[in-house]
């Protein structure tokens, strides 16, 4: 059989398309999968990211590792990004990420002054470009301690660590490769799906601990308090609605990723979720088990600290035996309940409901049973 020329030219068109798009295709996954050679460095320390939002306990989990030796913790190093989850800087925050992850800093200035040309953001509070390292110096020691600590790069004076500027990121890096975890806390990723690749076979070696909370009582925590004067009252009533579409559109939509990709395309071993609730009520099994899923041992210095500090915070409680503060515990998670009006939980709900619904939250049909501190708002079934 013989071809004409319009036959040949045909399969000929016809290949090169194949061959484009095969390339085109090739060059994307490339850029997204995880084994994709020089992406993922396997012999490093593993990297966990507690993946949150603001006023859902992160603090003190978050010092669950930044208080550990040896553990190179990273204070919301996406804070240049914010939480606009603007598209346009989808591979700024993917690539800061995959650096974190290798111990790669050196180029962490340039993406956050890229990140920054975008956000508008101002570099005075975190100061991520005057120390190459966001929430490095000038503040509270409690970020990043390890910088003072084992990296010997700041200096604490008068509790507030004071670090030199700029921070020497080669030496920086090769200390993160020698630490026994990397961490990182971060409330300005966006999407959970846009470092799936990392939490993926074959070379993953990053951990995601996605910590969730009530947004009624996230809300609640974020809000003025209520007024006599009924006009603030619907001022009020404007900034939960705003605040209920942008904690629980990014609740929600991470909370079903995982939900479908775990377990599918992320092994279960890198994927814990917490609730804040539960960490409240048990914060000692809790944190036991969140050292379990990082694969570090929970010790004593660690334990002791962790009783002090939910101690003194009012908000958690440790004697589990002890009835009166058991009782205690429940109150402080409950008190959302007491403080928002039913109108304002049913405006929350009406926006919240998968999020809720996903996460073992219920959902009240009556004022009755929202002030029925009797009966806990959360179920003790197994959210993921
Ligand atoms: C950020 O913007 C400034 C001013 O427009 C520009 O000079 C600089 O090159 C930009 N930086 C990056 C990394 O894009």
């Amino acid at each position: 059989m013989s071809l004409n020329k319009r036959q040949l030219k045909k399969i000929y068109l016809v290949g090169i398309l194949i061959g484009v798009g095969t390339l085109v295709l090739y060059n994307r996954w490339s850029s997204i999968l995880p084994g994709a050679p020089g992406i993922i460095s396997s012999s490093g320390p593993g990297t966990v990211i507690l993946l949150t939002q603001r006023r859902s306990g992160s603090s003190i989990l978050g010092e669950l590792f930044n208080q550990y030796v040896d553990v190179s913790y990273f204070y919301e190093p996406l804070f240049p990004i914010d939480e606009t989850c603007n598209p346009s800087l989808r591979q700024n925050a993917v690539e800061i990420v995959q650096r974190i992850i290798n111990c790669d800093l050196n180029q962490l200035p340039m993406l956050y002054e890229k990140a920054f040309n975008v956000t508008d953001r101002n570099d005075k509070y975190s100061r991520c470009k005057i120390h190459n390292v966001c929430f490095a110096g000038n503040t509270q020691s409690k970020y990043s301690a390890y910088l003072t600590r084992d990296a010997k790069i700041c200096n604490v004076v008068n509790n507030f660590q004071y670090c030199p500027e700029p921070i020497d990121l080669e030496r920086l890096s090769a200390h993160c490769r020698g630490s026994v975890l990397i961490a990182t806390k971060m409330i300005y990723l966006c999407k959970l799906e846009w470092i799936s690749s990392f939490l993926s076979p074959p070379s993953a070696s990053l951990k995601v601990l996605h910590l969730v909370r009530d947004p009624r009582a996230t809300i609640n925590s974020r809000i003025p308090a209520r007024n006599s004067d009924s006009g603030s009252n619907t001022a009020r009533l404007g900034g939960i609605r705003f605040y209920a579409k942008q904690i629980c559109e990014k609740l929600s939509v991470n909370t079903a990723f995982a939900n479908r990709a775990v377990g599918t395309v992320i092994p279960h071993d890198k994927y814990m979720r917490i609730r804040h609730e539960d960490f409240s009520m048990d914060p000692i099994k809790t944190a036991e088990k969140i050292y379990e899923f990082v694969s570090i041992p929970f010790d004593v210095d660690i334990k002791r600290w962790l009783v002090e500090a939910t101690s003194f915070d009012k908000s958690l409680n440790l004697k589990v035996g002890d009835q009166g503060t058991k009782r205690n515990s429940r109150d402080i998670v409950s008190a959302w309940r007491m403080k928002l009006t039913f109108e304002e939980v049913v405006v929350i709900q009406d926006i919240c409901k998968d999020a809720l619904t996903m996460l073992g939250y219920e959902v009240y049909n009556t004022n009755e049973d929202m002030l029925d501190l009797n009966k806990l708002h959360f179920t003790s079934k197994t959210i993921i």
